[in-house]
């Protein structure tokens, strides 16, 4: 597919999904409103429609809690070929939604669209509503899910980050109550069932659910109660990059929150970087109940790269690590390690690639100096695009466009690609 071909193909995905102000990731597999989906699905809008970029993002906040947490699935309107619906949660948000959150790339997103807006009385005005959202977001990951100022916040279910069925939550997850699904799955209709999570990682996934709602979903009772406690190297790297991301619309909207933002900086660069095993020379999640480092070798462990927190040498290092893995796939960058023994090509995230990763990773790498792999991410992520398709993942090897289709971060993230240099 040729460049303005491929331009309106994308541009194409997101009308699809578009349910008026708000983007489903994919039609019949998630037909609602997800957090991070949000956040990436506005920056393709952006290309081309910049009022509906701040709608999309304006949608998802009406959704935030008193507590000022932001649920990752915001139930606008019920469908029922999802499960686990609204009525499953019965969450307390002022919109239905889910009662846990997912990887706040947010801030990011907001100061993303302010720098590069082409209306910049729209922009300013946007962001600088949505700052003090933001605001009352982080704050509740630092009060709600860092109570001890260790400088990690912890995820409390798989779901969180974003990444479900991570080779990295097994063992944490194993020691997790099961519970029988109160309906029948309706992910494996829309998806072969070995593309997605397995139904064993789902009665965990509905356990923790049943847990969490047996307690209302108070954010001060969870983080003591919830027998998954993991602070994840991706999910913290995001953090710390919104973080700083939110501390620069602090400064260019001169708000008094600066100090209270760089405290939260200072504490999480230094317990990022006491993620990295010198031994593998690796960055690894930690589990927060044994206290144990999670040695697998994930795409989680270059992220420290995307937050900015590494030493150059440790950026090097990890550019050869990447090297190393684009060898033995066509296509960079799998999820998973192709050599670990959970690595699996075609399931989700235990090995595929997945376009949101390599974007992130591109910035990562690019900005220590690191342009070949950083090409090669943005390059291979095109093309898997432009040959495959707007899949949801992609088969490493091979590029087979795999899960849901007409998947609209896809679409996003490559107009926001074709936008920025192609
Ligand atoms: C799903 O339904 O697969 C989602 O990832 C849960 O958020």
């Amino acid at each position: 597919m040729l460049t303005p071909q491929l331009t309106e193909h994308a541009r194409d995905v997101l009308r699809a999904d578009d349910r008026g102000g708000y983007t489903v990731p994919s039609p019949r597999l998630y037909p609602y409103q997800w957090l991070w989906d949000a956040g990436f699905i506005a920056l393709g809008w952006a290309t081309f429609d910049e009022k509906r970029a701040w709608e999309e993002l304006e949608r998802l906040f009406s959704a935030q809690w008193s507590d000022g947490m932001v649920p990752h699935i915001v139930f606008h309107r019920a469908d029922p070929g999802y499960f686990p619906g609204p009525e499953v949660w019965a969450a307390p948000g002022p919109v239905p939604s889910s009662g846990i959150t997912q990887p706040p790339v947010l801030a990011s997103i907001v100061w993303r669209l302010l720098e590069r807006a082409k209306d910049d009385a729209l922009a300013e005005a946007k962001a600088k509503t949505l700052y003090p959202k933001l605001l009352e977001y982080h704050r509740w990951f630092a009060r709600a899910r860092d109570p001890q100022n260790t400088g990690l916040v912890a995820l409390l279910h798989p779901w969180e980050s974003g990444l479900d069925n991570s080779p990295i939550w097994d063992e944490a997850l194993a020691r997790t109550p099961r519970a029988a699904l109160p309906a029948a799955r309706r992910d494996t209709g829309h998806v072969p069932t070995e593309q997605r999570p397995s139904t064993l990682e789902y009665e965990h996934y509905f356990g923790l659910l049943e847990h969490f709602k047996a307690l209302g979903y108070d954010s001060g009772k969870l983080y003591h109660a919830s027998p998954f406690r993991v602070a994840s190297a991706s999910f913290n790297a995001i953090l710390h990059r919104a973080n700083r991301d939110l501390l620069a619309l602090s400064e260019t909207f001169e708000t008094p929150d600066e100090a209270e933002i760089r405290g939260w900086l200072d504490r999480s660069v230094t317990a990022l970087e006491s993620l990295w095993d010198e031994t593998d020379r690796f960055y690894y999640s930690r589990d927060l109940l044994s206290g144990e480092a999670i040695r697998l070798r994930t795409f989680e462990g270059f992220m420290p790269l995307y937050a900015g927190t590494a030493s150059q040498e440790r950026a090097d290092r990890l550019a050869e690590t990447a090297g190393d893995w684009g060898e033995r796939v066509r296509y960079l960058l799998p999820s998973t390690d192709p050599s670990e023994e959970s690595f699996e090509a075609r399931r989700y995230w235990r090995g595929p690639v997945w376009l949101n990763v390599n974007w992130m990773l591109e910035q990562g790498f690019r900005a220590y100096g690191q342009v070949d792999v950083a090409d090669r991410l943005r390059g291979d992520g095109l093309e898997l695009a432009r040959t495959s398709g707007m899949w949801e993942y992609f088969e490493p090897h091979t590029g087979e466009g795999l899960g849901g289709h007409t998947f609209a971060w896809s679409a996003a993230l490559v107009l926001d690609w074709l936008e920025n240099g192609g």
